[in-house]
């Protein structure tokens, strides 16, 4: 583990055009530089890097990020990852923090269990093709499915003898720990004696992303049906099977190249496709895909293709975990085999060439194969034809960026021959839904004919603005906060304060805070800092080491006009936000603590309604008209919202 101050003095050390600059033709373009973009084919540069910000953003495919960002995009690296590489490059020697014998005891047995697989994995491999049993049994298996010799040795497939003590036994006489062999799985343990869990099956070991074996698949030779047909290791502390992709090791620089992942349902179409020469595929195992293995592929591309063999069961079955791919931002296309045939025998019965065609021919995008799959399902019944377009809109509402979410509506506005704005009527149901569980707002807004306060009856209290205004604030304290403002007080005194002082403290003096956590985490660590009479400017947070808060913070640099717009909407819109700093703060300070307020007056009324102690509403009651004084005052300032 990297010591934070390591990590803080890389951040503070690399130079964002030097980083990029490594990788990227740079021309000095006034304060910054600009260039062709690595992330997508252009002609025209749209790539830019600014020193100052300590961010590069391509104005073409929307990427941007800090120097850590550009390392973890390009070279493909984690973040520790990225990390080394810039401590290496700046010769920053990587303070560790101290590993605790906890820790060491935890990765000495991660580290044996690993040393053990490979070690029982090198045993297999020597099984099937030097003992009579492993060749007779294993290897001419392999050869009849058509396999090569060197595709087996790529994928280092082995053959384990049919025997209740044989791997087990080798292990043990070769000074490998009972412990260990019961840890990984390969070994149960009965009576004080080991037995292999593994016997009489084909192994193909399981990979992690560096080529090391976390497990094996075994699979039976014989079609006896009270067998399953693959034994597969347990969960350990190096096997979680939600986290790894059969065949990522060997697919992962090929699906960086192609910049597209095929996902595929079996480890023998994995090594099919491998051996037919189309190597960026990897399997989920037969079992339905999780978020971590998303996001693995993610890694490297952010397009996926699932191969699905012809049975319109299991494909509609795979719908809902299509969707945990839609949610990442990834796009997903879907290539249907012909019935009966799966990658792997086709593959095997076509040529390299054939399978190529059929792949890239028969590919469609995801969104459209379910409507038109669900369309067919639906003919001439229109309690159906409603549910499904339910259906699609759902699914749609999932995906994040909202111009892909509107492309998709024109299309499927096209396909299921229904008008746009009926389509996009639903699908701003289904968002703002949404958006109300995530900040936790009670559906009901006030309690019919219980008139507490027209005026915030009439607020129909949007969320939505609530998180727009905060990361609005958050956003004028990161990149406006240290400005100088000239502010009146009551005795029209004139004095200096920053923005940021002015935000922060205008909210803790009506006892007021931000709901989202990392917009909470901003305005502290401003604060903190400047406690320590530190000033934090733009890139203490684009440069922040918390990966999370960098990300929120160029996202909110780079997007500047997208929440202007949501203030215009409140009728405080000003033109350009550098003329007028301070009115833009005061004015979204107000709108969000009016919201903020009308908010909490909502929540507390049907707090009152739903108590029946009579010591509760009355304190509730006090909140209430407390929470009302403060908003009449903030309407008054609304007034002359120039002088504070
Ligand atoms: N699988 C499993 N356990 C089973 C059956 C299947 O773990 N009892 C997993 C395996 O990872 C397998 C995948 O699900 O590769 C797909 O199953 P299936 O299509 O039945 O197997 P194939 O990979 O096609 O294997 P084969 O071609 O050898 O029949
Ligand atoms: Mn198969």
């Amino acid at each position: 583990m990297i010591n934070p101050n390591t990590i803080q003095t890389i951040f503070e050390t690399a130079r964002i055009e030097e980083v990029v600059g490594d990788f990227v033709t740079l021309k000095k373009r006034g304060a910054n530089y600009l260039g062709l973009c690595p992330f997508h084919n252009e002609k025209t540069p749209s790539f830019s890097v600014s020193p100052s910000k300590g961010i590069y953003k391509c104005f073409g495919c929307g990427k941007a990020g800090n120097a850590v960002g550009f390392i973890m995009e390009h070279e493909h690296y984690s973040y520790p990852e990225s990390l080394r590489y810039l401590a290496k490059k700046y010769g920053i020697e990587i303070e560790e923090e101290e590993v605790t014998e906890e820790m060491q005891q935890q990765l000495d047995e991660k580290e044996s269990m690993l040393a053990l697989n490979s070690f029982i994995s090198e045993y297999f491999r020597k099984n099937l093709f030097e003992k009579s049993e492993g060749k007779s049994v294993g290897l001419s298996y392999l050869k009849e499915r058509d396999y090569r010799e060197s595709t087996i040795q790529k994928f280092e497939l082995g053959y384990a003898i049919d025997s209740w003590e044989d791997y087990s036994k080798h292990a043990l006489a070769n000074g490998y720990k009972k412990e260990v062999l019961v840890g990984t799985g390969l070994g149960i343990e009965k009576d004080e004696k080991i037995f292999d869990r593994f016997r009489g099956r084909v192994m193909f070991p399981i990979h992690n992303l560096t080529g090391r074996v976390i497990g094996f698949g075994g699979r039976i030779l014989s079609s006896e049906k009270s067998k399953a047909k693959y034994l597969n290791s347990p969960e350990s502390d190096i096997y979680n099977k939600s986290k790894v992709l059969y065949g990522i090791y060997f697919a992962r620089n090929a699906i960086a190249k192609q910049n597209k992942c095929y996902l595929v349902e079996g480890y023998t179409d994995v090594i099919s496709l491998h051996q037919a020469g189309i190597e960026n595929v990897v399997s989920s195992s037969g079992t339905s895909l999780t978020v971590d293995q998303i996001k693995l592929i993610s890694r490297y591309t952010p397009n996926i293709t699932i191969l699905f063999d012809g049975d319109p069961a299991g494909i509609k079955a795979s719908f809902r975990g299509i969707d945990l791919i839609l949610e990442q931002g990834m796009n997903v296309k879907i290539v249907l085999f012909p019935e009966g045939e799966d990658p792997d025998s086709y593959a095997r019965s076509h040529t390299t060439g054939e399978t190529e065609t059929f792949i890239s021919n028969s590919a469609v995008d995801f969104i459209k194969f379910k409507t038109n799959l669900l369309k067919e399902e639906t003919e001439g019944d229109p309690t159906g034809r409603a549910s499904l377009i339910k259906d699609i809109i759902q699914t749609i509402s999932i995906i994040p960026d909202g111009i892909v979410r509107s492309e998709y509506i024109k299309e499927c506005s096209i396909l299921l021959d229904t008008r746009e704005q009926t389509l996009m009527n639903e699908l701003n149901k289904l968002l703002r839904n949404k958006y109300s569980k995530q900040v936790n707002i009670p559906k009901e807004v006030i309690p019919e004919g219980e008139v507490i306060d027209n005026r915030y009856k009439q607020v129909d209290v949007d969320p939505l603005d609530i998180s727009y205004l905060e990361h609005g604030l958050a956003r004028l304290l990161i990149m406006f906060g240290d400005e100088m403002v000239k502010v009146s007080t009551e005795e029209n005194e004139e004095h200096e304060i920053s923005i940021s002082e002015f935000i922060i403290s205008d909210l803790e003096n009506d006892g007021l805070s931000f709901e989202n956590e990392m917009c909470k985490q901003i305005a502290s660590e401003i604060k903190s800092a400047r406690e320590r009479g530190e000033i934090l400017t733009s890139t203490s947070f684009t440069n922040h080491s918390d990966p999370k808060m960098s990300a929120l913070a160029i996202e909110l640099i780079t997007t500047p006009y997208e929440l202007s717009e949501k203030w215009e909407q409140n009728k405080i819109f000003v033109k350009k936000e550098e003329d007028d700093v301070f009115g833009l703060a005061l004015s979204s300070l107000m709108s969000f603590k009016s919201r903020l307020i009308s908010k909490k007056l909502n929540s507390i009324s049907i707090q009152i309604k739903d108590t029946t102690d009579d010591a509760e509403v009355f304190l509730l009651q006090q909140e209430f008209f407390e929470l009302k004084k403060l908003a009449n005052l903030i309407d008054g300032e609304l007034k002359r919202p120039f002088n504070y």
